[in-house]
């Protein structure tokens, strides 16, 4: 068994399941067990790449990386660089969502090429997601959600995992003959077939873009949630034991921690109450914001006296993840650290920046979706 696999997914206390809805809390510890590197030692080798370090970067949400150097090396020294990512189609286009997008964009702009997958496969084999709602989600909500960001569309290469080119299909049964379903149950765990079949053709989305047919060789880099490192472990092996067959190199990843809802647990579709989307009206945006956990103190008597916590509270990660810039964001931290600024008010600081950028999503979104259908391959059944 390949190096990375033996580690598995279940390990000392640790897992990783990427259909699960456990959260990971303990990033430190995910670098140790896993082989994660920390994404502060590329850092240095962003300028020799042509590149500032985005916002996620150095406000610390994206953590950790595989790879990533080798793929900034390529780059400077002129090579090409894609990144590919993907999203299930199973519910509204949310803020958890637009983090990755920013991500893309950031990508985009600085020369690496994109490839985004709707996993409508894997949403209707594994999530029971009927078609036609797959396919509706998939265009309106996530292809038009990510054109209204500023993900350039004419630059994008936007598709769904069903209605794909042969030669992608043709590697997910390659890659089925070289795996075994005892290294399926130590990476996954509990294993079904459509998990299977989820899994590798997740895989074959990583892979299938080094193929001739899609523009040949590139370097390759997948940002992610830690939840999906299960993933990217099996598809670098995968990369590895398919060698006497096909070129592939295995492909780098990116690992950011996925923002919390505003209750301080999960951020998702399945929990509208904690989760903005990027469609509210301004009315339940505004009301879901006001209701969000904080990290302030019982009384505005002590909150002075004491400061909040900007660590604790949801709004401060709306600030950080979404809403403000540097300055803005430090100000804020420091106010409520030394207790001259109280969570009332900072809510408002917060509401008035998600109202302007909420106004004006909704005009670029409208304008997105005619594009959006007309730009994807849709799947005929
Ligand atoms: N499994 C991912 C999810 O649950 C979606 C996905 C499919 C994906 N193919 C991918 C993510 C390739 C990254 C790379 O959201
Ligand atoms: Fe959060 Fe702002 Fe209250 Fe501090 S003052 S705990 S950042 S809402």
């Amino acid at each position: 068994m390949a190096k990375e696999q033996a580690r598995g997914s279940r390990n000392q206390d640790i897992t990783l399941d990427p259909w699960g809805t456990v959260e990971v809390k303990d990033y430190d510890r995910l670098l140790k067990v896993f082989g994660i590197k920390p994404f502060s030692d590329v850092m240095p080798l962003l300028k020799k790449a042509g590149m500032e370090p985005s916002l996620h970067m150095k406000r610390g949400i994206i953590f950790g990386h595989r790879d990533f150097d080798k793929v900034l090396e390529a780059k400077a020294k002129g090579e090409p660089v894609a990144v590919l990512t993907g999203f299930m189609p199973s519910g509204k286009f949310h803020f958890g969502h637009k983090m990755t997008v920013d991500q893309l964009i950031y990508l985009q702009r600085h020369g690496f090429k994109i490839f985004v997958v709707i996993a409508d496969a894997e949403a209707s084999i594994v999530r029971k997601i009927p078609r036609k709602e797959a396919i509706r989600i998939g265009v309106e909500e996530y292809i038009a959600s990510m054109i209204a960001l500023g993900l350039d569309p004419k630059k994008t290469d936007f598709y769904f995992q069903t209605s794909r080119g042969t030669s992608y299909y043709r590697l997910i049964q390659l890659f089925a003959g070289k795996i075994t379903t005892a290294e399926m149950e130590a990476i996954y765990g509990d294993i079904s077939p459509a998990k299977v079949i989820a899994a590798l053709t997740q895989a074959a989305d990583i892979l299938h873009v080094q193929l001739e047919e899609y523009g040949g060789y590139k370097w390759v880099v997948v940002p992610v949630g830690a939840d999906q490192d299960p993933h990217l472990r099996l598809t670098r092996d995968i990369a590895d034991r398919v060698s006497d067959i096909i070129n592939l190199t295995r492909p780098a990843s990116t690992y950011h921690r996925l923002q919390r809802g505003l209750d301080g647990g999960k951020m998702s579709s399945s929990r509208p109450e904690y989760t903005i989307f990027l469609t509210d009206e301004p009315r339940i945006a505004r009301m879901k914001l006001m209701k969000a956990l904080t990290g302030g103190r019982a009384t505005a008597e002590e909150q002075r006296r004491l400061g909040g916590i900007p660590e604790a509270c949801t709004v401060y990660d709306m600030d950080k993840y979404h809403l403000m810039q540097d300055d803005e964001l430090s100000r804020i931290y420091n106010s409520c650290r030394s207790g001259s600024l109280l969570c009332g008010e900072c809510k408002l600081l917060a509401w008035s920046k998600l109202e302007k950028f909420l106004d004006d999503y909704k005009r670029r979104l409208e304008k997105a979706r005619d594009i959006a259908w007309s730009i994807v391959d849709v799947p005929k059944f």
